[in-house]
């Protein structure tokens, strides 16, 4: 999928934004973000996640290797004057580098197009003040037809107790698993199929 071509065109379609909410929705339900917490959206796309979170907690840096979804959010802060969304250019797979010390970091639906999974979980980690919260949303284990060209896509979803083992050998502890939204793609002469988005919750100790 080439994210700067869908940038514009990405809030348009209505299944994507609903389960940006959902999956906000379950964050908020699971971890309850506070205002004196800094946050960080890895893979944020146009901000859908963000700006939910965004009233919620004190301030909120929004990561993305696409110019074109944050030029997106770009403009969404300049035109709602959001002096807390601080939106950064930031490549996992190209070495980028964040200034850690956030008490909650947040992640949806971009984990599957990153390569080394292991690795994101550890860079999360390390960008947790201690006692601060993951909440990671991604596609349960699928069949490959969710994306339909899967150019761009490392994993079909995750099997729960990988994201179990993935989390818990980065350091996280406290980790628990919940469905956070449900998906249907409807075709013509077909049978519906449903594909399960779960929200991982982890807690990097200390504090
Ligand atoms: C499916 S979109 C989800 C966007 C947003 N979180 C949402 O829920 O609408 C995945 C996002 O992850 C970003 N992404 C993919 N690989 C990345 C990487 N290596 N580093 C940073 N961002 C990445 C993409 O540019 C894209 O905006």
């Amino acid at each position: 999928m080439d994210f700067d071509k869908e940038a514009a065109v990405w809030d348009a379609d209505p299944r994507r934004v609903k389960l940006a909410n959902e999956v906000a929705d379950a964050i908020i339900r699971e971890i309850n973000p506070a205002k004196d917490m800094d946050a960080l959206d890895f893979g944020c796309g146009t901000g859908l996640v963000t700006l939910r979170l965004q009233p919620l907690v004190q301030s909120i840096t929004a990561v993305d290797n696409s110019r074109g979804m944050l030029a997106v959010l770009q403009d969404k802060v300049e035109k709602q004057g959001l002096a807390n969304v601080q939106p950064r250019l930031v490549d996992f797979d190209r070495g980028g580098k964040v200034n850690g010390g956030f008490h909650l970091l947040v992640s949806s639906m971009a984990m599957h197009h990153v390569e080394d999974a292991a690795g994101l979980c550890r860079f999360w980690y390390d960008l947790l003040l201690p006692g601060g919260w993951l909440g990671f949303a991604d596609l349960d284990e699928e069949d490959g037809s969710f994306h339909g060209d899967n150019t761009g896509v490392f994993h079909l979803g995750f099997p729960r107790p990988d994201v179990q083992a993935l989390l818990s050998s980065a350091g996280f502890g406290e980790v628990r698993i919940s469905t956070a939204a449900s998906i249907v793609r409807e075709t013509a002469g077909e049978e519906p199929q449903e594909y399960t988005v779960f929200l991982a919750v982890g807690r990097k100790s200390g504090k």
